[in-house]
């Protein structure tokens, strides 16, 4: 009786956290998409920047891409541009668009 309970609330927890980490997994696909759609005007599809105003993003922590996007969102940062396309985005689509660019693999070379 008691196995029982224990193997019923073990699989639950198992669900639980499954469930946990499907809904927090950042999805490149849809990040892609995201890109192709709003940022790449001025970011490119391989986040390198088409301004000099804006910013590369290929390779950038994830966290960090994440951290500003919620700060335009939020108001903390501000940018003519940003503030203004970041209204366009909801949680999700900010970790996946931060998934995907972050995910694009790059290269440094040290100055001579
Ligand atoms: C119309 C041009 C434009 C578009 C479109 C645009 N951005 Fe930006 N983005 C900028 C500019 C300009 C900056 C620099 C802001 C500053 O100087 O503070 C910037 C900065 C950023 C930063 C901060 C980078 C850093 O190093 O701190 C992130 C992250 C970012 N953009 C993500 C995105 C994402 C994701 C999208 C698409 C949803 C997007 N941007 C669409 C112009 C744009």
């Amino acid at each position: 009786m008691i196995n029982k309970v224990l193997t019923v609330s073990l699989t639950f927890a198992c669900l639980a956290i499954i469930t946990a980490t499907s809904v927090n997994a950042a999805n490149v696909t849809e990040g892609k998409i995201i890109a192709e759609k709003s940022c790449q005007t001025c970011h490119g599809m391989d986040g390198i920047a088409t301004s000099p105003v804006a910013a590369n993003l290929s390779g950038q922590q994830e966290v960090y891409l994440l951290n500003q996007l919620k700060k335009f969102r939020s108001g903390k940062r501000e940018d003519p541009q940003m503030s203004i396309i970041i209204k366009m985005l909801n949680d999700a689509d900010m970790e996946n668009v931060a998934a995907y660019y972050s995910g694009i693999k790059i290269s440094v070379k040290m100055p001579e």
